[in-house]
């Protein structure tokens, strides 16, 4: 039984030394059937676009994945008009009925994994064993905030009062809730941001990032298909610029749910600012210049191992990745000569290779920002210490070179570089406050890594910092549902905490009742 939430276990893996079942995931990439997927908005104001826009699998961008209609300025109102009208219905018929519906998508999820993982690989360049923990982790988002709603939103909670005077405190749907997604998690953020609206009692038009569209639209599907309205949950594939002017401004609006960069939810935030009528509360998610901090004591070949997992994992393109690894400098020299040698031996290829560790970036954009960033600074003079080798992957895809650098100060690094690039920084035990400040001073709180076998050392970090996740003597992504809540603070966000115990409270508006018996 959990601290909070009924008796839940999280879903199975693949076991990769079966050899069927590794077989089984290889051959599930082969799409079934000739028929491309189309995603279009669920709700059309007119005819859809004659037009639509080709999905480039990133890895190989000869090779077509499917298409995307996006929806126009119409398509958008109407679907926040309809979502309006069907929000009321949806949230009386409480939270029992909504968590039977996230449970039953849950158990889709689970039957359509093979076409998840083959979505997630060949639209957004996911790596084998990532595109299976995202499926694992999206169906964990359901059953989770299924069992929240059933334990927290079901029934009033009652409130003592004087003799006669009966209270009660009911949480309630705030209206439509606008869900904005990345590319980077476009099935689990996407995912978790919607069923967390839903359960909650809300309505809810989301959006997912431009280039991830398939998955979503698929998710979104199953949805319907486990018993959500398709008045009360609206897909709309929209420019985020589009889609930021209709919905910020619709009467209809009752949330805002954003997960992507810190420049563009102060965007949103001042765009809620400015808006008429009601205050709609901003759940913003976002980015981070992570850090970790590796003393003398830590024992360097598990630190190694754990950096090219935080830096290197997902091609570095996760909130929670790696940016900034502060390393006593006693012991700086061997672990970067360890973490090169580690480097040599990553797989960078194919994602849907079993063997690859690093797959392509998003997209030719995501690689030429990545390269200008590396060869800008190393003209100001910041060291390359290692680059792997690209000599294996496909000229077609869009592929950025793992790399490190080092810095001789953690101010150099002033923006989230979304990709592979490790930073190095050298520091002396006496300026461990240093090191703190500097991260202070940077402004974001998402991850942060510590690697001592001094328990005082890490204490004292984990009193000074502002941070959301924090991780001792290990590697700092891949966060788990109802185990690690996951979320951070200042720059990177309003400090919600994806699947945590008090993620849906966020959601939700609180009435009191008082009745005079
Ligand atoms: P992004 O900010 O460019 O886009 C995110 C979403 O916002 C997309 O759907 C986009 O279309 C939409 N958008 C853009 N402009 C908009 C506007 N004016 N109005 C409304 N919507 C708008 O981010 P991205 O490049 O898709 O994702 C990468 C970023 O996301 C990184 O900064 C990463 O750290 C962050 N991220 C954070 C978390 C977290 O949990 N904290 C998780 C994943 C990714
Ligand atoms: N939740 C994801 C992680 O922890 C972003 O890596």
């Amino acid at each position: 039984k959990h601290l909070y939430g009924e008796s839940r276990e999280n879903s199975a893996g693949v076991d990769w030394g079966n050899p069927q079942q590794l077989a089984e995931q290889i051959a599930s990439l082969q799409k079934a059937g000739a028929e491309l997927p189309h995603a279009a908005p669920s709700t059309l104001a007119g005819n859809i676009q004659a037009s639509p826009t080709e999905v480039r699998n990133p890895a190989n961008r000869a090779e077509l994945v499917g298409y995307v209609s996006m929806a126009t300025r119409e398509d958008i109102a109407l679907a926040f008009d309809k979502a309006g009208q069907a929000r009321k219905a949806w949230d009386d018929a409480g939270a029992t009925h909504r968590a039977v519906c996230l449970v039953a998508a849950a158990d889709g999820l689970r039957t359509h994994r093979a076409e998840l993982v083959r979505l997630l690989v060949k639209e957004a360049g996911k790596t084998l064993p990532d595109a299976i923990a995202e499926v694992r982790e999206a169906e964990d988002f359901c059953r989770y905030y299924a069992a929240q709603a059933r334990e927290h939103f079901a029934d009033p909670l009652a409130l003592p009062g004087p003799t006669g005077e009966e209270n009660k405190l009911f949480l309630r749907g705030r209206g439509v809730f606008a869900c904005i997604s990345p590319w980077n998690f476009p099935l689990a953020i996407f995912l978790g941001q919607v069923t967390a609206a839903l359960v909650a009692g809300n309505s809810v038009v989301a959006k997912p990032a431009e280039a991830t569209p398939l998955v979503a639209a698929l998710a979104v599907r199953l949805l319907h298909e486990a018993g959500v309205p398709k008045d009360v949950l609206h897909f709309v594939p929209a420019s985020g610029k589009l889609f930021g002017e209709v919905a910020f401004k619709h009467p209809a609006l009752g949330g805002v749910c954003f997960t992507g960069s810190t420049g563009t939810a102060q965007f949103i935030n001042r765009a809620l600012a400015a808006r008429d009528g009601a205050i709609v509360p901003l759940i913003a998610e976002t980015g981070g210049i992570n850090a970790m901090i590796v003393d003398s004591s830590a024992l360097l070949e598990q630190v190694a191992d754990d950096v090219l997992t935080s830096a290197f994992t997902s091609a570095g393109q996760r909130c929670s990745a790696l940016r900034l690894l502060f390393v006593q400098e006693e012991v700086a020299d061997r672990l970067v000569e360890l973490i090169a040698g580690g480097m040599d031996q990553l797989h960078i290829g194919d994602p849907s290779a079993p063997a690859t560790d690093v797959g392509p970036v998003i997209n030719a954009g995501a690689a030429s920002k990545l390269d200008e960033y590396s060869q800008r600074v190393q003209q100001k003079g910041i060291k390359l210490l290692k680059q792997c080798s690209l000599n294996q992957v496909r000229t077609e895809g869009s592929y950025f070179a793992p790399r490190m650098l080092e810095l001789s100060d953690a101010r150099q690094l002033t923006s989230e570089e979304f990709g592979p690039i490790l930073h190095v920084v050298r520091f002396k035990r006496e300026k461990l406050s240093d090191v703190l400040a500097a991260i202070r001073e940077a402004g974001y709180g998402l991850t942060l890594g510590v690697h001592t076998r001094i328990e005082s050392v890490w204490q004292e970090i984990v009193a000074e910092a502002a941070v959301g996740n924090i991780y001792i003597n290990r590697n700092m992504i891949g966060a788990v549902v109802g185990v690690q809540p996951f979320g951070g603070e200042g720059l990177s966000g309003t400090g919600p905490k994806a699947g945590g115990p008090h993620y849906l409270f966020r959601f939700a508006t609180e009435r009191t009742l008082t009745v005079n018996t």
